[in-house]
């Protein structure tokens, strides 16, 4: 086993411990137990330098605080549901609000604070750690006790794949993601919101799910032609930043659950790419608005709009949402996943 292991501090004197999975081209993939957590990734710009391009803390204790989800597994439930409640076969379900009366990633304790079991493995061309983690029945009022796993997979092609697998033993809902902040540039470049107008993103969707001043979708679905959401071909992220977003991407696809081109982003002067492509209908882009000077990795002080997050899932609120694609898991049924992150310079 090449895979390095060690520790990462502890949460209620829990070891928390840490896996680095490395390539042959030599990108670094470093993912702990609480939360299943991308902590660093390490990646070469045209010249071969490498650079962390996630933002992160230094210490379990640091991520046990976080409000900003850096890098963690999100769930039971990403993204919001409006007043904290859902209706599933005729009976109303009270979830746990953490965002005003909304609930939010999971809720108090969601996918994120919670010890994952991890078992390494490793092929020729393949390295990853698969996570499990048992949800019981009831947990932040979710109905079913659910069994989830999450593998991370990094390879020598150069690709960080995250698989989600899920199972329940009572009809539930599910929503699962992860949620890295990336600056293609380094987590700690300089005047890293300058940065965000070196990145071009280009997203598949044709289209946004509409939402409300609390970001609670209205149901309806906005056409991105002619607005600032308009990212079909290539544009700088910065340049059209304004108030920043967070806003939910209707992907374009030919079939639902199919593995297809979701969005790509190159930085230019470092000549990072990432290519993401993923089975699930939406993904959320996020340019840190949130971020308010919180003290990350090495020191580095992470400020508004200074990364971004593009998180695969379902859309937000979908079970409050008859038109958009269901999130209902039964049992018998297996809740599947898979984000493919590919990695190149240009
Ligand atoms: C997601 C949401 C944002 C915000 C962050 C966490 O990306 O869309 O509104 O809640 O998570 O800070």
């Amino acid at each position: 086993m090449t895979i390095e292991k060690g520790n990462f501090g502890s949460i209620d004197n829990k070891p928390v411990e840490y896996f680095i999975l490395k390539n042959k081209t030599g990108i670094e993939a470093k993912i702990i137990t609480l939360g299943a957590t991308l902590v660093s990734l390490k990646t070469p710009d045209r010249r071969g330098n490498f650079a962390d391009i996630v933002l992160g803390f230094d210490d379990a204790k640091e991520y046990m605080n976080d409000t900003r989800y850096f890098g963690c597994t999100v769930g039971r439930f990403a993204n919001r549901i409006a007043n904290a409640k859902f209706t599933l076969d005729g009976k109303e379900y009270k979830i746990s609000p953490n965002n005003g009366q909304h609930h939010l990633h999971g809720g108090k304790v969601g996918f994120n604070k919670v010890l994952w079991k991890a078992e390494p493995f490793e092929n020729q061309s393949d390295k990853g750690v698969l996570f499990k983690y048992f949800s019981k029945d009831g947990e932040e009022g979710f109905p079913g006790n659910l069994d989830v796993r999450v593998t991370y997979t990094l390879t020598d092609d150069d690709e960080l794949k995250i698989e989600y697998a899920a199972v329940t033993d009572k009809n539930t809902i599910v929503n699962l993601t992860n949620h890295s902040y990336f600056n293609l540039a380094g987590h700690d470049i300089e005047n890293a919101y300058s940065y965000l107008v070196q990145h071009l993103m280009q997203i598949n969707a044709d289209s946004v799910t509409e939402s409300d001043n609390e970001l609670i979708p209205t149901g309806k679905f906005l056409k991105v032609e002619n607005t600032h959401y308009d990212f079909r071909k290539p544009v700088s992220i910065g340049w059209k930043m304004g108030k920043g977003y967070d806003i939910n991407y209707v992907l374009n696809k030919q079939s639902a659950s199919e593995l297809s081109f979701a969005a790509k982003i190159v930085e230019l002067k470092s000549g990072r790419v990432m290519e993401i492509s993923t089975t699930e209908p939406g993904i959320q882009f996020y340019t840190g608005n949130f971020l308010n000077g919180v003290k990350g990795k090495g020191g580095t002080v992470y400020n508004k709009q200074t990364a971004f997050c593009l998180e695969t899932q379902h859309y937000p609120d979908s079970p409050n949402q008859p038109e958009f694609p269901s999130t209902v898991l039964k049992p018998g049924e297996t809740y599947r996943h898979l984000t493919v992150h590919k990695f190149s310079v240009q």
